[in-house]
């Protein structure tokens, strides 16, 4: 992979890059499309990576169809796609880690306590393989792709990063590799996140600042439907994801709700 994007480099060409842990949806292909525009060649990464998921998570569950997302890969005009294997990139003897100071000590980081350090690990290898000029990543998980816009800047990596907009269900259900986990009931219940963050957007429109009521009905809301349990709601600022108490300009509504075993999130800005 690394001599082919040398050699791409050499031809004077733009390598675009979408990592992705396969099982790909039209979420994914948003990102590709992106990625196809602004890049003249593109490379996607099909890799289910072991140190993002926790004791317990859902790393042997997680949905693979490599058939699949091979023939997604091909109606996207993707020039090259990199699967390794978690001995590949990870080998017998590996020692190395990455961590960040702050972004990682809110949202999804409090209960996944060590996946955003399984997420710069694998982003940083990928880089230094695949050797993109941009890398595309899907706004729907927003912490993530804040905290690898954050990794890149700290340590200079030379790649410009794109966030791709989220991509919904024609019902408004976020687009997820782990939608494939809910059952019939589940998938309509699952629908109450999208419908949270559509009240508080109207409270917001209709002169609500108080992010502590905004929170409190969404959570009254989301718990009046069977199998849910609330993970986080928060209403923070969009760079450093610090709570914050009143809506003064554009705020991050972001949420983690389980759904029967299957943990969903899903966001939104939010301007008063
Ligand atoms: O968003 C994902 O699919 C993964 O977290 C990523 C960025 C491919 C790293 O494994």
């Amino acid at each position: 992979m690394q001599a082919r994007s040398e050699s791409i480099r050499k031809q004077g060409k733009r390598i675009a890059f979408v990592p992705t842990m396969g099982f790909l949806h039209e979420g994914h292909c948003s990102l590709l499309k992106k990625g196809r525009v602004l890049g003249d060649d593109l490379v996607l990464s099909i890799f289910v990576n072991p140190t993002q998921f926790g004791p317990g998570e859902d790393y042997d569950a997680y949905p693979r169809d490599m058939e699949k997302d091979l023939q997604l890969a091909e109606r996207e005009v993707v020039d090259a796609v990199f699967t390794p294997s978690r001995e590949e990139l990870y080998g017998s003897n590996f020692q190395t880690g990455i961590e960040l100071e702050k972004l990682p000590n809110h949202l999804c980081g409090l209960s996944r306590p060590s996946h955003f350090q399984g997420v710069a690990l694998v982003v940083t290898k990928l880089f230094h393989i695949v050797k993109p000029h941009v890398a595309i990543f899907g706004e729907k998980d927003y912490q993530q792709l804040a905290i690898i816009r954050q990794m890149v800047r700290d340590l200079d990596f030379d790649i410009q990063i794109e966030g791709g907009a989220i991509v919904r269900e024609k019902d408004g259900l976020a687009m997820s590799s782990r939608n494939a986990y809910l059952s019939a009931e589940q998938r309509k219940t699952a629908l109450c996140l999208f419908q949270a963050l559509q009240k508080a957007r109207k409270a917001v429109a209709q002169g609500e600042t108080d992010t502590a009521k905004i929170i409190n009905d969404m959570a009254f809301f989301i718990q009046s439907h069977p199998d849910t349990e609330i993970d986080y709601i928060s209403i923070c600022d969009p760079q450093t994801l610090d709570s914050v108490d009143r809506i003064q300009k554009s705020v991050l509504l972001a949420l983690a709700v389980k759904v029967g075993k299957t943990r969903l999130i899903d966001n939104m800005i939010l301007s008063p």
